[in-house]
């Protein structure tokens, strides 16, 4: 079988990577890809949202299944495309992607099918948001962007001064453009965050492993939210009872909610939980694998995932069960200093040699390029991640800094604190 991966991250590169090991796997492509992904296949100069030209290459190449990574795409209707031509891709199709697309459209199916979520409402102007805000007036209010936002569209307001702010760039400064049209207001939740993914024909869904991000760049949650520093799997927040709860009382629901609705949804569902004790509440839906989870959840995965994107395919989910390893993956995201804020590109990068053919310490490119003399300069915000499986986590994550202490460019930064909410309890 071949496959074409669409993406360019470090989420893309651990896709590759679960399956370059499959048996079944006999070619894999990557649009346009990195140059992790230049070792596990060929990578194909093609941008995401081009999708002419990534059908041509398909037809081209005889590629029997495509896999998106990313939100965008999805959210543009590439799977509607792609099935319009009669090619086979999993991810969800465009009404099903506004699950992730609108946030004010998921918060809708949320309520309609009993889903724990945050108290909400929806505004398409500023003053009727600030009517909302008086009657509401308790702190913090979380005030989002509707559509995608790179992760930027959310603000936590500690003040009616802050939420207005924020009002005021998505109506009036317009800095979401259309994304911000709309705006969701939510009550804010406490507690600890957890995602758990899960695999979905549209018939059954199959939760994943749970993982659980670091999304603050500085340690211990401080500092401004960046697409993730560092991840690990299993969490043990998630209790076998949580992870239960969560496939009854969010995977279930949702799953009979899109087919009374009609809705077909085949792909990775993403739910961000916040987790209170004994309660859940679901923050967000994504319509994709997250990044840096997949990275850490990816290795746990025993069953072959070029069978499992086949069987959604195909409709035969159904048929399999998920193995897991009863280990522990650790994810270091390496960034560019200053990240997220501003940052300097091209440093060359030393110490990827040491991490070729070992199985529990690899290598992961995000944000990287290869220069026309052949050297690996950072090119991002998010550069690398480490990951490091072992029988443990504290293992996993001894295992996972001794990788990052391989590798250096000038002005590197990561986190020292990866997965250590975990051992705290
Ligand atoms: P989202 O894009 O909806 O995932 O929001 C980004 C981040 O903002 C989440 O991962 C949470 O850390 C935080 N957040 C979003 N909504 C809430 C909420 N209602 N209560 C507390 N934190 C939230
Ligand atoms: N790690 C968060 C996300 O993928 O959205």
């Amino acid at each position: 079988m071949k496959l074409l991966i669409i993406g360019s991250g470090g989420r893309e590169h651990a896709i590759g990577l679960a399956l370059a090991k499959s048996p079944l796997v006999t070619g894999l492509y990557f649009a346009p890809g990195n140059p992790g992904t230049v070792g596990l296949g060929q990578n194909i100069e093609i941008p995401v949202t081009a999708f002419d030209q990534l059908a041509a290459l398909v037809k081209q190449e005889a590629i029997d299944l495509t896999f998106v990574g990313p939100e965008v795409p999805l959210v543009a209707g590439i799977v509607d495309f792609f099935e319009s031509q009669g090619l086979k891709i999993v991810g969800p199709n465009r009404e099903a992607a506004q699950l992730e697309g609108s946030k004010a459209w998921s918060k809708g199916l949320m309520k309609r099918y009993g889903i724990p979520t945050a108290n909400s409402g929806v505004f398409t102007d500023l003053d009727s948001a600030l009517v909302y805000l008086h009657q509401k007036n308790t702190y913090p209010m979380v005030v989002k962007a509707d559509g995608i936002a790179a992760g930027k569209g959310v603000v936590i307001a500690q003040s009616f001064t802050e939420a207005q702010e924020a009002l005021q760039d998505c109506f009036i400064n317009k800095v979401f453009s259309e994304a911000g049209s709309t705006v969701v207001i939510e009550d804010f939740l406490k507690g600890q965050e957890a995602s758990i993914l899960a695999f979905t024909d549209g018939h059954v869904i199959l939760p994943m492993v749970a993982a659980q991000d670091h999304k603050q760049i500085f340690n211990d949650d401080k500092g401004p939210n960046t697409g993730g520093m560092g991840a690990y799997a299993p969490a043990p927040l998630v209790t076998p009872e949580i992870m239960q709860k969560t496939y009854d009382q969010v995977f279930l629901p949702l799953l009979n909610g899109f087919k009374t609705e009609g809705i077909t949804y085949k792909g990775i569902v993403y739910a961000g939980l916040m987790i209170d004790e004994n309660d859940i509440s679901v923050v967000e839906f994504n319509a994709r694998f997250g990044d840096p989870e997949t990275q850490v959840v990816l290795p746990l995965l025993e069953t072959d995932l070029a069978l499992i994107l086949s069987a959604i395919a195909d409709e035969t989910l159904a048929k399999l069960t998920l193995q897991w390893r009863s280990e522990s993956a650790v994810c270091v995201v390496i960034a560019s200093g200053g990240y997220p804020g501003t940052f300097e590109k091209h440093k060359t990068i030393s110490g990827l040699a040491s991490f070729t053919h070992r199985a529990d310490l690899q290598i992961i490119h995000a944000g990287t390029q290869r220069t026309d003399s052949g050297e690996i300069v950072s090119d991002g915000g998010r550069v690398l991640g480490v990951v490091a499986m072992q029988p443990t986590l504290v293992e996993a994550i001894t295992l996972a800094y001794e990788g990052v202490d391989q590798v250096y460019f000038d002005a590197m930064y990561y986190r020292t604190d990866i997965g250590q909410k975990a051992l705290r309890g």
